[in-house]
């Protein structure tokens, strides 16, 4: 298969979608890579690096599109690029279709088969290519606490790790999932006072059987939260929050509890979530205060990590765009339930419940489709 991979066009988007490993894995299955010059700079690989593993550099992203089969990439397809889309194209991306109405409609239109990374599952009912990401989202959330709480950058003055003769910082994380744990594993290592919450006890157990021994396991309910608010000087929300909830775990009010110089970070940064006061933020203006408490609100902290992320990412992503490229995406969709759950178009229909629902669009189901594969 021919495979091509274009630079993103996404603001402040620095991931690529394929490392040159991931290429010489591709070619070694007997696939052709092509990748746009300078696709991996953000990420730390030059033409060469690409070039060594076997991909040929194409100068023009069109010609990319033009000519292969399968369309690997980070994010979404933008308006500049629905011109691209045809009927024996396959896009493998993370593409968020619920949220981008207009490129729905263009991936409809054009009768291309999209998968979306975002929706691909796994036998344990979680969303394996977009763990890595949290894992990542969880650390990137504690450094930036870090970075903030110092002086220089306007913060308390709190080194947050353990410093011979000082108590150590209190940080609560909110969620033991793959976010959380990403925090929980920094913010413990550096000597904080840790605790994590949860309402799911397996996820709690899960987690303290790797955590040391200064974190704490506190179940998620009212009371244990407001005594974290008080005792905290980091707060990092780690769950995630049903788009549909209306409520909150933590109101604009609960922030007079919390201390002078707390923050909060909140990595699942969803406005008006789980933290009433949050809105989502950029790395170009990360932070804001509400009642006088920082909040730290980015929604795409892994790109500030570009090469780590691709390298995780592509990792993730290439057993799927293997079996993609070997099988074809027909036997591959056919094969595989996990990436048939993450179809969201396929020969003009769209496969994708949450955003059939939430667009009011009509929904063909993929396992219906899988029958005529
Ligand atoms: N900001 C970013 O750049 C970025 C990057 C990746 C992921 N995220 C977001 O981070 C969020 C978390 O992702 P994840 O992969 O860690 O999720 P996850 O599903 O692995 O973990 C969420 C955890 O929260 C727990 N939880 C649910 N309700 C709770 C409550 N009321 N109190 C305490 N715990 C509760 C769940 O039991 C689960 O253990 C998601 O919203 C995701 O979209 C953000």
């Amino acid at each position: 298969m021919q495979i091509g991979v274009v630079k993103e066009l996404k603001e402040n988007e620095y991931r690529v979608a394929i490392v040159p490993s991931g290429v010489v894995e591709l070619i070694r299955n007997g696939h052709e890579v092509y990748i746009e010059r300078d696709a991996g700079l953000g990420s730390g690989y030059s033409d060469h690096d690409y070039a060594e593993a076997g991909a040929t550099i194409v100068a023009k992203a069109e010609d990319i599109w033009g000519n292969v089969d399968l369309l690997y990439k980070v994010k979404e397809v933008f308006p500049e690029e629905f011109k691209y889309l045809r009927d024996d194209l396959i896009v493998f991306a993370y593409l968020h279709s619920n949220a981008y109405k207009e490129q729905t409609a263009a991936l409809i239109a054009s009768g291309c088969t999209s998968i979306a990374y975002e929706d691909i599952s796994n036998d344990q009912g979680e969303w394996p290519l977009l763990s890595p990401m949290s894992e990542l989202a969880g650390k990137g959330g504690f450094l930036a606490a870090l970075h903030f709480a110092q002086t220089i950058n306007g913060g308390s003055g709190k080194l947050l790790a353990n410093v011979c003769g000082v108590p150590a910082p209190t940080i609560t994380i909110i969620g033991c999932g793959h976010s959380g744990r990403g925090a929980c594993e920094l913010a413990a290592a550096f000597g904080n006072r840790v605790n994590m919450l949860d309402i799911n006890y397996d996820a709690m157990l899960a987690a303290k059987e790797i955590m040391p021994k200064n974190v704490s396991f506190v179940f998620s309910n009212r009371a244990n939260l407001v005594q974290c608010l008080k005792e905290s000087d980091v707060i990092l929300n780690c769950i995630l929050w049903p788009k549909t909830r209306k409520d909150h775990l933590i109101y604009r009010e609960d922030l007079k509890l919390m201390k002078p110089g707390a923050m909060i970070i909140d990595v699942a940064c969803d406005d008006a979530g789980a933290v009433e006061t949050s809105r989502s933020t950029s790395h170009q203006d990360p932070v804001y205060y509400e009642e006088g408490i920082l909040h730290y609100c980015v929604d795409n902290i892994p790109s500030a990590f570009a090469q780590t992320a691709s390298i995780t990412l592509s990792n993730a992503t290439l057993p799927f765009a293997l079996a993609i490229a070997n099988k074809g995406v027909r036997q591959a969709l056919k094969d595989d339930k996990h990436l048939r759950r993450g179809l969201t178009t396929y020969g003009g229909k769209l496969t994708l419940l949450e955003t059939a629902v939430k667009l009011g669009l009509e929904f063909t189901s993929p396992d219906e489709l899988a029958y005529e594969f």
